[in-house]
């Protein structure tokens, strides 16, 4: 956009991003150091965004936010870059952004390891009942240990569902629990020494705990579901960090009131913030609020390279991590 100065001079405007959902506080400081910033707070609604983005040269959200094609035109020709705060982009029509010229972005490799370390959090939590005997302790109750037995990783044979970065860090970080490791993906990876190759369907027939580590392109919307849930080992537990509707939720939840699934460790959810009411009250489930990337240097780490996208992209640059 061109101004003109009070002598009339051509003055070309500092490009204006529009900044939605959770980038922390640094994100944005950052990006005022060059930008002009519209900070839409958490989730702002529909009307808002779209008069926002109006002219804006980036929007930056995060995979609450979903960016669809209306939202794209919304804003216009001006609009350079989407960039997600998250590694996983589910929020964002792609196929929109591409056709529109626009460059998408997200943020890998920075949140692997606080991932990976968060679904061995819940592998152990729902193994050892950690949740459950936490809550008895607080209410009173003084358990005894046959009330609580649980059971240890050593031993285990242990599913990843998904074999690219996160599965991987999960699958070294478990070396020293000495569990058997099995993955399973449509993707051509080798397998590496010491984890196992299988079909999706043994692999759950093996598996004494299988965690989830795929993104959610449509081909993955419920991809464990009822007779999925049929294949696994009676009693078995399944972690989730990935992203909500992998799993068909009606499912799960039949699954664990039957006692057919032994626990389930949860970080995310099919319509999030909602958590369904029948899995807060079963007990058999660690639930945790979307956690995954959830440590001070992940989050820093994470605003630095969203923002870089963003300054890269404007700058007519190519994006360190760019999705198209
Ligand atoms: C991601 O980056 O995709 C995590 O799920 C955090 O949103």
């Amino acid at each position: 956009m061109i101004l003109r100065t009070l002598a009339g001079h051509a003055m070309t405007a500092r490009p204006r991003v529009v900044v939605v959902g959770s980038l922390p506080a640094t994100g944005v400081d950052l990006l005022r150091r060059r930008f002009v910033v519209d900070a839409g707070g958490g989730r702002p609604d529909r009307r808002w965004l779209r008069e926002h983005v109006a002219d804006a040269a980036a929007i930056v959200a995060d995979p609450s936010i979903p960016i669809q094609a209306e939202l794209l035109d919304a804003a216009g020709s001006s609009l350079k870059v989407v960039a997600n705060f998250a590694v996983g982009h589910d929020n964002i029509d792609i196929d929109a952004v591409r056709e529109r010229g626009i460059r998408a972005t997200n943020t890998p490799d920075v949140l692997t390891n606080a991932t990976a370390e968060l679904a061995i959090a819940l592998m152990l939590a729902t193994a050892r009942r950690v949740a459950e005997a936490d809550a008895r302790t607080r209410s009173g109750e003084w358990p005894s240990e046959e009330e609580l037995l649980g059971r240890e990783l050593a031993g285990a044979t242990v599913g990843l569902i998904g074999f690219g970065r996160i599965a991987r860090r999960v699958a070294e970080l478990l070396r020293c629990f000495e569990v058997r490791l099995l993955f399973s993906t449509r993707s051509d990876v080798p397998a590496p020494p010491g984890v196992e190759r299988r079909e999706l369907g043994d692999l759950l027939a093996e598996s004494d705990l299988v965690t989830i580590h795929v993104p959610l392109p449509p081909e993955t919307r419920h991809l464990i579901d009822a007779s999925r849930l049929a294949q696994m080992k009676p009693g078995a537990i399944l972690v989730n960090t990935s992203r909500g509707a992998v799993v068909d939720t009606v499912a799960l939840i039949e699954a664990l009131r039957s006692g057919r699934l032994g626990a389930a460790g949860l970080d995310v959810y099919e319509d999030e913030p909602h958590v369904p009411r029948e899995l807060r009250e079963l007990r058999n489930t660690v639930l945790l609020p979307h956690l995954g990337s959830a440590t001070g240097t992940t989050r820093d780490a994470m605003a630095r390279l969203c923002v870089e996208n963003v300054i890269a992209v404007i700058e007519g640059r190519e994006p360190p991590t760019p999705v198209v």
